[in-house]
C-alpha cells in the first residue's frame, strides 16, 4: 500500500521549511571536504515522479530512528520492508526498536523481518556508549503489538529484490551483514539490486578506532563483500556525516511540532543529548543515518564523486577501514622476502567501485530533515 502523497507533501515541506528556516534552527555553510574543481557526478536516483523503492537495512539506534521517522514521511520514497540487524544494541533491541518505530509512525503496513544477530565472523561490538542501553537514548516507549513477519531478512530482501529486478535500492544504515548474507546466499542476485546506499566508512579517521567507522568496525567482512558485489553503490561516511550534528535549538523544533513522530523524535533526541552530557561525551551527536536517507531524497543535499573502495578486513588495528582510490593504480603492500615474487601484469586499472560523498550543504540537509519530522501528518 502506498499511502505517501507526493503533490501534497512537497507542499507542505516547502510552507514548513520557511517557516523552520525563518525559526533560525539551521547551521549556515555548506562544508567542502576536498578542495577540487573536479566535475562530480551527482546522484540522480531520485525521478520526480515516480518514488524510490527501498528496504531499509537498520540497528535502531538513535539516529536510525530519525533515519526511519525520514524516509517513512517522504514522498520521494517508498519503504518496501524495514530489516533490522544487530549493531548499535543487539538484535533483540533493534528488531522490536524497528517495530516500535514504525507503530510510532502509524505505518504498521511496512514489514518488518528480524535480521542477524551476530556479524559474519566476528563478536558482535556494540555502541550502547553513543545510543543508550535500549538503543533509544534509554526512552522507554511500550511494549510493541506489532509482530516481525515470518520471513528472515535475508529471504525477505531476496524475495523483494527477485520479484522487482532493476526496482530495488537497499539503504543500509548498519553493520552490512543482513547484505552480505543476501549477496553469499544468492550469488545471481546482485545484477537484480538496483544500488545500495550506505553509511559508513571514512576517508579522514574512524569513530571507533583510529582507522574504521562504526558500521564498518564492526562487519569488515560484510563490508568488503558489499563492496566487491559490482552493485552501484553510493558510500555516505563520517567525511560528511560528522559535519552534520544535531543542535539544541533543532530538537526544540522538534519537541514543539504536535504529531507522534515529532515528539517521539524529540524525545529520543533529547533524552540521548542528555546522556552524552552527563557522562562527559557532549561532542554533539552526527546525523549519520538521517544524512544518508535525505540524500536519496534530494540529490543535492551532497556532493558524490567516483572512488574505488577496498575494506581492509585483516589489520589488526585497522579492520573496517576504508580506503578510496581517487584514480589508479591500485597497489596493495610490497610483498614480504619470504613471500611469492610480485607477478609481472600490470596493475589493474582504475574503475570505480562507489559514489563517495565528500561535501555537504547542512543547512539544506537540516531544512529538509526538520520540515519533514514536523509537519503534520
Ligand atoms: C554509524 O554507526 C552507528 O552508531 C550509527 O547509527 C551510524 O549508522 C556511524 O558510525
Ligand atoms: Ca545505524
Amino acid at each position: 500500500m502506498r499511502s505517501n502523497k507526493v503533490a501534497r507533501s512537497r507542499r507542505d515541506f516547502l510552507r514548513s521549511s520557511a517557516a523552520t528556516l525563518a525559526a533560525g534552527a539551521f547551521p549556515a555553510f555548506p562544508v567542502s571536504l576536498f578542495a577540487t574543481n573536479e566535475k562530480f557526478a551527482n546522484n540522480s536516483f531520485t525521478n520526480p515522479g515516480k518514488p524510490h523503492r527501498i528496504i531499509l537495512d537498520t540497528d535502531p539506534g538513535v539516529d536510525d530512528a530519525i533515519a526511519i521517522f525520514l524516509a517513512l514521511r517522504s514522498p520521494e520514497l517508498h519503504v518496501e520492508a524495514l530489516t533490522p540487524v544487530c549493531g548499535n544494541v543487539p538484535l533483540s533491541l533493534t528488531l522490536p526498536n524497528a517495530l516500535r518505530l514504525v507503530e510510532i509512525a502509524g505505518r504498521t503496513d511496512i514489514p518488518v523481518a528480524a535480521g542477524a544477530a551476530t556479524p559474519l565472523v566476528r563478536r558482535l561490538v556494540t555502541a550502547k556508549y553513543a545510543h543508550g542501553n535500549n538503543g533509544l537514548g534509554g526512552v522507554d516507549f511500550p511494549e510493541p503489538k506489532l509482530k516481525p513477519v515470518s520471513e528472515t531478512a535475508t529471504e525477505l530482501i531476496r524475495r523483494i529484490v527477485r520479484a522487482n529486478p532493476g526496482e530495488i535500492s537497499i539503504v543500509a544504515i548498519g553493520p552490512l551483514t543482513n547484505v552480505a548474507t543476501v549477496l553469499k546466499s544468492d550469488p545471481t542476485i546482485a545484477p537484480l539490486i538496483k544500488s545500495i546506499i550506505i553509511m559508513g566508512g571514512s576517508f579522514s579517521g574512524g569513530n571507533i578506532t583510529p582507522a574504521a567507522e562504526f558500521n564498518f568496525y564492526v562487519d569488515p567482512e560484510a563490508a568488503r563483500i558489499v563492496f566487491d558485489s559490482g552493485v552501484p553503490l553510493t558510500m555516505v561516511g563520517l567525511d560528511v556525516t560528522r559535519k552534520v550534528i544535531i543542535r539544541d535549538e533543532q530538537v526544540r523544533a522538534l519537541e514543539a511540532a504536535q504529531n507522534p513522530v515529532s515528539q517521539a523524535a524529540g524525545k529520543i533526541l533529547r533524552a540521548n543529548l542528555d546522556r552524552l552530557t552527563k557522562t562527559g561525551n557532549a561532542n554533539g551527536f552526527a546525523m549519520h543515518d538521517p544524512l544518508t536517507v535525505a540524500q536519496l531524497i534530494d540529490p543535492s543535499v551532497v556532493t558524490l564523486k567516483d572512488f574505488f573502495v577496498e575494506i581492509e578486513t585483516t589489520g589488526e588495528l585497522t579492520a573496517g577501514q576504508s580506503l578510496g582510490y581517487a584514480h589508479g593504480p591500485v597497489r596493495r603492500s610490497a610483498p614480504l622476502e619470504t613471500g611469492l615474487p610480485p607477478g609481472d601484469s600490470p596493475e589493474p586499472e582504475f574503475k570505480p567501485n562507489a559514489k563517495v560523498a565528500i561535501e555537504v550543504d547542512p543547512d539544506k540537509f537540516f531544512r529538509l530533515l526538520l520540515a519533514r519530522l514536523t509537519s503534520a501528518a
